[in-house]
């Protein structure tokens, strides 16, 4: 039995990540940390799976990493921890830089010191792309990231890449473009805009406060995505890979179909723009090349953007109505 460890197991991919290999028949390790209320939401279903195992360990802290490590020495290592909400990391740059920058290094050199022979992937971001350089954006486009959360996606990257050309580990990078789900956190505009208009359909809110609409991302599906990453680890050589749709769409378009799916006919009318909710610097089209991943791994997306949208929106419609059920 292969075991999997994987850092940010409580997050959106790590839940399904976790799934995934249990279904593959993984012994599953997960590091979590301590926090005063445990946030085991998304691993809710899988937390009673006997081949599913947590252990207590931190980003910022190396000893835990590398403990961790030894005790389980895995065959593989999915890092996907991270504080990985962009509009954070200009509030706590520090912070960002510490967990998505600095913990890349504390995994590998824990991989370094316990189990070198683990193959190791890093999760990457098309926020590295920021300013893009051309469009769409591949494996050899120039990053210019434009948030301090990109700059520590960038270091990340080249940390990988460093530690596969200087010890030889088996380390890839995976520069996923955005990818969502109903496990998405509600601060992300996909599901702050699925939440909201769930809930004005059921008439348990009247608006929904957003920033610049204009904006245009390469949405996936987290489902699919987390099949990437495990491909990427089954090959023979190490390599980086971008993994997207090829389709672009604004923030306003989200919202249109959100708004259709939910059977609301005037979308105009429930949304109001919020400075609160602009970024000091913006990135505004991202659009992903996967020609790479889908030649050399046979990975291709398979929900489509309509599917995606009315999958949250049907998923939180259905949750806000047993909520209310409850009360
Ligand atoms: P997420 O839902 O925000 O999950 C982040 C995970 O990291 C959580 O499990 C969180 O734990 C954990 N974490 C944060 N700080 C930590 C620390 N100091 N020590 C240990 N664990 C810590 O993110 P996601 O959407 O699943 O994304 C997974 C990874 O892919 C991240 O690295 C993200 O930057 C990257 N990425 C995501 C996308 C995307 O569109 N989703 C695209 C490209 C790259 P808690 O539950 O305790 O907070
Ligand atoms: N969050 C949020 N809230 N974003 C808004 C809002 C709002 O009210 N209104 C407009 N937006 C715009 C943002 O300005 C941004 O251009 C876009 O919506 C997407 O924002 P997010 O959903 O917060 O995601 P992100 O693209 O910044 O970052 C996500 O994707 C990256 C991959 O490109 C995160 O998952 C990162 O961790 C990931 O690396």
């Amino acid at each position: 039995m292969k075991k999997a460890f994987i850092t940010g197991i409580t997050g959106q991919d790590g839940s399904y990540l976790a799934e995934f290999l249990l279904e593959k028949g993984y012994e599953v390790y997960g590091l979590t940390r301590r926090t005063s209320t445990q946030n085991f939401a998304r691993i809710e279903s899988i937390i009673e799976h006997p081949n599913l195992h947590l252990l207590s360990g931190d980003l910022m802290d190396q000893h835990s990493i590398t403990q961790a490590l030894r005790d389980v020495m895995p065959d593989e290592v999915y890092n996907l921890a991270a504080q990985s909400f962009v509009k954070t990391s200009w509030d706590q740059p520090v912070l960002t830089g510490e967990v998505t920058a600095i913990g890349v290094t504390r995994v590998l050199e824990a991989v370094r010191l316990a189990c070198p022979n683990a193959k190791v992937y890093q999760a990457s971001s098309s926020e590295m792309f920021g300013r893009v350089r051309e469009v769409p954006q591949s494996e050899n486009t120039p990053f210019y990231p434009r948030s301090p959360y990109g700059v520590a996606k960038v270091y990340g990257h080249w940390i990988t890449v460093n530690y596969r050309e200087s010890y030889d580990i088996f380390a890839v990078s995976g520069i996923l473009f955005n990818h969502e789900s109903p496990r998405r956190g509600l601060e992300f505009v996909t599901r702050k805009i699925s939440h909201a208009v769930a809930r004005i359909s059921l008439g348990l809110q009247d608006k929904v406060y957003l920033g610049n609409l204009d904006a245009k991302r390469d949405w996936g599906f987290a489902g699919d995505y987390v099949e990437a990453m495990w491909l990427m680890l089954q090959q023979d050589q190490p390599d980086d890979y971008v993994i997207s749709t090829g389709e672009t769409h604004s923030v306003r378009e989200f919202l249109q179909k959100a708004c259709e799916a939910a059977g609301i006919a005037d979308w105009q009318s429930i949304v109001e723009i919020d400075e609160r909710f602009m970024r000091p610097a913006e990135v505004d089209l991202l659009i992903g090349d996967s020609t790479k991943a889908q030649e050399k791994l046979g990975w291709k997306p398979r929900t489509s953007f309509d599917e995606l949208v009315r999958k949250m929106v049907e998923a939180d419609i259905e949750a806000e109505r047993a909520n209310a059920d409850r009360k």
